[in-house]
Order: structure tokens, then C-alpha cells, then sequence
């Protein structure tokens, strides 16, 4: 397994980037979303209408490997090439790739994606995008650069979010009942501003970028809490996540009761909850080159 240096060592802290203190608090997360959703990615990867096994993929801002270790569950024959510009979620993925013993499978590449000029990636016949897209400050010149670099005959995947997950039931907590569709919506202001593109209808800019959606598929997302451990520690990093971009919005009361929630020796937290779900969807937009 080899990392690659990018010429333009892209982990700037700006704009659409991650911040390095972000990374850690960011990866446990991507991790989790891995975990607790990993029936619905092999749904996708299994629904992908390619025409024979791919062997070369590239993972475009793979974070910690979601896609990386599902495609290679789907196509253990494939070698991935993942791209990201945070170098600790890259770590955490080669740490992974080893420890499943799929090291030679796996070559990550540092880059900002941003950049004019992509490193060399091969000539793909598999790109995956999964929350990746809305990421990019120019998302038009990304899937332009898909297309340039995309075999012939070779498959873009585009997985978007619907937003992030919802957890709570509706009339949760009992004293601010609907808290969690306020705490959304006290950061719709910040999201506009930073992920605009989050939650994209991507087959028209996919059009326009010169390919051809073969197919779009919707995956709904509904799993109850009991039936899996890690959902409570899902629900607490994603709530502790948007705390930030949430509280300049949000009422007092609301304030308190999220605190109370994210407060892991509260009895009230909600890793004390049994009433738990995950409920989100997930796009994937597949398409070729025109
Ligand atoms: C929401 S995560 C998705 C990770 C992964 N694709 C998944 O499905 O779990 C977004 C990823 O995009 C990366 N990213 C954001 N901006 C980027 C850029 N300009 N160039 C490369 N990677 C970027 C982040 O470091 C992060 O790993």
C-alpha cells in the first residue's frame, strides 16, 4: 500500500476545507455512519449498473474509507485509489486497510480536490463520490474532471446526502417536543452559506459536465436504535457536531435541552435513550461519459 503526496499539498483551513482540530471528532463520526449504515452502502454498490467488474476505482474525498472498504467488499478483485485532504482520516484508512488485510488494495493519495490540477489517478473504470461533491467549492469543474479522467466505457457514482440523519422521535424531549427539526433548522443559514450543494439534485449538473445518468436510485434509511449499539454514540457525535452552528439560532430553552441530551452523565442524554432511530436518505446518481 503507497500514500501519495498531491504537488499541492491541499489541506489549506479555509472555505469548504476541514479544519485539522475537526478531523478527529469528524472521522469517529464517518466511522460510525459506516458502521450503522453499511447494509444500505452494499445496497448501492450492489445496484451500481456496471457492465463488468471494475478494477481501478477512485474514492474521491474517501474520508476513513466507507466506500473504499465497501467497494472492496463488493469487488475484492479491484485495487482503490483514495483521495482525501484531511491526512488523519487517509491514516485512519490505510490503518484499516491493513488491519482487514486489503493493504495491497489500497493506495491513498493526499490532494485538495480544489485544486485546478488533480495528481495523477489513474484512468479509473469506477469513481466514487459519497458526500463528497457538495464538499467541492467548484463542483462544476470537479465532475469535469471526473469526466477527462473516467475510462472510456467507466462508471461515476454520486452519492448524496438528503441532510443528516434524524434520531429523536418527534415529540422528543418531553419538555421541548420537535427540538431536533429545530436544531436542522438553526443550521440551514450556516450550510447555505458552506455546503450549499448538500443534498443536490446532481443529475442536471452531471448532464451539463458531459455525462449520462444510466440511473438514479434513492435508499431510505430507517433503523431502529435497539437493534444496534453504536446509534446512541451516532446521534451524540452528529448533535455534538452541529451544537456549534446550531446555538447562535437557537432559543434558550432549545439551547438547555440540547445540552442536556449532548451531557453524557445527565440522565437525560440521549445515550440513555431507548427510543432511538436513524432516518435519512441516501442518492446515487450513476452515469457514463456522453
Ligand atoms: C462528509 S465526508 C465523506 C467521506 C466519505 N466519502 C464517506 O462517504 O464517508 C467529506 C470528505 O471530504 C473531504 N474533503 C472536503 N473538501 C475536500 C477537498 N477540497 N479536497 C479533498 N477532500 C476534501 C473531507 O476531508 C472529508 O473526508
Amino acid at each position: 500500500m503507497t500514500q501519495t503526496r498531491a504537488p499541492h499539498d491541499g489541506h489549506h483551513e479555509h472555505g469548504h476545507h476541514q479544519q485539522r482540530g475537526a478531523d478527529s471528532g469528524q472521522a469517529e463520526i464517518l466511522d460510525l455512519d459506516a458502521e450503522v449504515l453499511a447494509e444500505h452502502i452494499a445496497a448501492i454498490t450492489k445496484w451500481l449498473p456496471l457492465k463488468s467488474g471494475p478494477r481501478q476505482i477512485v474514492d474521491l474525498a474517501s474520508g476513513t474509507g466507507a466506500g473504499t472498504f465497501a467497494l472492496l467488499e463488493r469487488f475484492p478483485e479491484a485495487h482503490v485509489t483514495a483521495v482525501d485532504a484531511s491526512p488523519g482520516h487517509l491514516q485512519r484508512l490505510r490503518e484499516k486497510a491493513c488491519a482487514r488485510g486489503v493493504g495491497e488494495h489500497v493506495r491513498t493519495v493526499l490532494a485538495d480536490l480544489d485544486d485546478a490540477t488533480w495528481p495523477d489517478l489513474g484512468t479509473p473504470d469506477l469513481v466514487w463520490a459519497s458526500a463528497s461533491m457538495h464538499h467541492m467549492a467548484d463542483p462544476d469543474h470537479a465532475l469535469r474532471t471526473v469526466r477527462d479522467l473516467l475510462a472510456p466505457d467507466g462508471l461515476f457514482a454520486v452519492v448524496e446526502l438528503a441532510g443528516l440523519p434524524r434520531f429523536l422521535p418527534e415529540n422528543a424531549p418531553a419538555d421541548r417536543p420537535g427540538l431536533e427539526d429545530r436544531v436542522h433548522a438553526a443550521t440551514d443559514r450556516f450550510h447555505a452559506e458552506h455546503v450549499p450543494h448538500r443534498g443536490a439534485d446532481w443529475g442536471p449538473m452531471l448532464n451539463t459536465a458531459g455525462f449520462a445518468v444510466a440511473g438514479e436510485l434513492t435508499v431510505a434509511v430507517d433503523i431502529d436504535g435497539s437493534r444496534n449499539a453504536a446509534i446512541g454514540r451516532y446521534a451524540l457525535g452528529a448533535l455534538q457536531r452541529i451544537r456549534g452552528a446550531a446555538a447562535a439560532e437557537l432559543a434558550a430553552e432549545d439551547l438547555t435541552a440540547l445540552d442536556r441530551l449532548l451531557d453524557t452523565s445527565s440522565p437525560h442524554s440521549i445515550l440513555r435513550r431507548d427510543d432511538l432511530a436513524v432516518r435519512t436518505e441516501r442518492t446515487v446518481w450513476a452515469a457514463r461519459r456522453n
